[in-house]
């Protein structure tokens, strides 16, 4: 399956957050991470739907919205509203997974179930064929900058494995310390979506770091 970049804008500079989210449309992004964060299910606060209305209006990526909260059942429609065009809740929150994902499709965007690093891969596999994708966290979710978690791999393999069995292939994406050097080893493992936050935000040329993921050469790149 084709490489899907999807850079994490809880690294970019908040004070000038639209200009940002352009930043990396035009260094070749396929989509826009958008983390969304309540201080109570993961403890830190990022930002909500009123800000994701304002980007749809000057960004045209698809936009990746990732639900780090509680109860994100009652949040689903503002989101939606709001321009979302993919909606990732996390499978321990305390709403009911199968009503997210009825909600979720109903509002016509692509439903996707995040996993914690602690839990099971297994824990997914109800759900399986009702998604658009399936989120392996490589980092406890809350904070940006953090180091990749190799013993995730695993969770990467055994829900590939699951899909190929069942004949179905949602998109696999993952989170937390993506760089070029632990992209390769998610790829093989089985996932097509890679999230990247510091490693595309900080870097010196945004469209270099989005090209050294994507593997492929690109002719504007110094
Ligand atoms: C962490 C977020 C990630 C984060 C990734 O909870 O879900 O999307 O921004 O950041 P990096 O790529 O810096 O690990
Ligand atoms: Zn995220």
């Amino acid at each position: 399956m084709a490489i899907k970049i999807s850079p994490s804008i809880l690294a970019s500079d908040f004070s000038v957050l639209g200009s940002e989210a352009l930043s990396v449309q035009e260094a070749g992004a396929d989509m826009l991470h958008i983390d969304v964060m309540d201080g109570h299910f993961v403890p830190n606060i990022t930002l909500g739907a009123p800000i994701v209305k304002c980007l749809r209006k000057r960004v045209s990526l698809p936009f990746d919205v990732h639900l780090m909260i509680s109860e994100p059942l009652k949040y689903i429609p503002d989101f939606a509203s709001a321009g979302a065009d993919l909606i990732t809740f996390h499978l321990e929150s305390d709403s009911d997974p199968g009503e997210c994902i009825s909600l979720i499709k109903s509002l016509g965007m692509t439903p996707g179930v995040a996993l914690k690093p602690g839990t099971p891969g297994e824990e997914v596999f109800p759900y399986l064929e009702k998604l658009g994708m399936v989120l392996v966290m490589t980092v406890e979710p809350g904070f940006g900058g953090q180091k990749f978690m190799d013993s995730q791999l695993s969770k990467i393999r055994l829900i590939k494995k699951e899909c190929e069995k069942r004949g179905i292939a949602p998109d696999i994406q993952v989170d937390g310390g993506i760089t070029d050097e632990t992209l390769p080893l998610c790829a093989e493992a089985g996932a097509n979506v890679f999230v990247a936050g510091s490693y595309i935000f900080k870097a010196a040329d945004r469209k270099t770091a989005v090209c050294s993921l994507k593997s492929f050469p690109c002719q504007l790149c110094p």
